[in-house]
């Protein structure tokens, strides 16, 4: 059955090839992105036009599309700049926590008269380094940390309206994120040794998809064998 699925971060990377996905199974896609040109070539109904640095402005964006009903949200956008935590820089600790936490909220928090309308989902791309954290990831780690709390307390709290919540963890997949992430650890890069981005895309399409007697609340995802982010001797 089609659904309505408003993915973030689409314009590139894991939210770009979800929104192809989605489009192509005939889900109507609400594609997000921060620029209108960034969404050139994707499939979607509809485009949410906001600057997640900028979580105040959200509001204005969201009432200007009047989404009534929306069967998924699924929150991809993200950033992580990689610093120990003595040469981590205020301006980085405020964009992170912006983007991939108070965003995040806010658009939740914006949307969901219109998903428990449609008794829908939220989705939370989050990542291993939402579970625990190593040295130079204090930023990103803490930031997906706080996102696995957002999720947890949302998922009790909504699930007598019938929305879902599944975080997904995943280690790593071939964007330009994990080869900037690797570029800032100097750190070894097999494309081989990572997941797809079209194999993730699969697995949340597929979690959203899942028999209506069940939720998947968490999932964990890793390649088969992982190339450990290190730094080169
Ligand atoms: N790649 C991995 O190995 C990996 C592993 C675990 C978890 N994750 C998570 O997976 C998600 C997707 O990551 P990815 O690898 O696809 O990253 P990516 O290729 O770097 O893409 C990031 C996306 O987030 C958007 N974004 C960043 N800052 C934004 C802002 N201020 N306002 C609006 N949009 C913004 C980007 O838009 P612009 O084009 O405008 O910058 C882009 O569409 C993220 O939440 C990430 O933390 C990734």
């Amino acid at each position: 059955m089609p659904k309505t699925i408003l993915v973030t971060g689409a314009g590139r990377g894991l939210g770009r090839t979800l929104a192809e996905q989605c489009g192509a199974r005939g889900d109507a896609v609400i594609a997000h992105a921060r620029s209108e040109e960034a969404l050139d070539g994707v499939p979607c109904e509809r485009r949410l036009i906001a600057d997640l640095e900028r979580p105040e402005a959200i509001e204005d964006a969201v009432a200007g599309l009047g989404i009534e009903h929306l069967d998924a949200l699924v929150h991809n956008a993200g950033i992580a700049h990689i610093a120990p935590v003595g040469g981590q820089e205020l301006e980085w600790w405020q964009r992170t926590m912006a983007v991939n936490v108070v965003a995040v909220a806010e658009l939740t928090r914006l949307l969901l008269p219109a998903l428990r309308a449609s008794g829908g989902h939220v989705v939370f791309v989050n990542s291993g380094a939402g579970l625990s954290a190593g040295p130079g990831w204090s930023s990103y780690a803490a930031s997906k940390h706080a996102v696995k709390a957002l999720a947890d307390a949302l998922r009790g709290e909504e699930r007598a309206a019938g929305v879902r919540v599944t975080s997904v963890y995943p280690s790593h997949f071939k964007t330009d994120m994990q080869r900037s992430v690797r570029e800032q650890f100097g750190s070894d890069y097999d494309l081989e040794r990572a997941t797809s981005v079209e194999s993730i895309a699969k697995a949340v399409i597929d979690v959203l998809n899942a028999p209506s007697d069940m939720v998947v609340n968490e999932l964990r995802i890793e390649p088969p064998n992982p190339l450990p982010i290190r730094p080169r001797a």
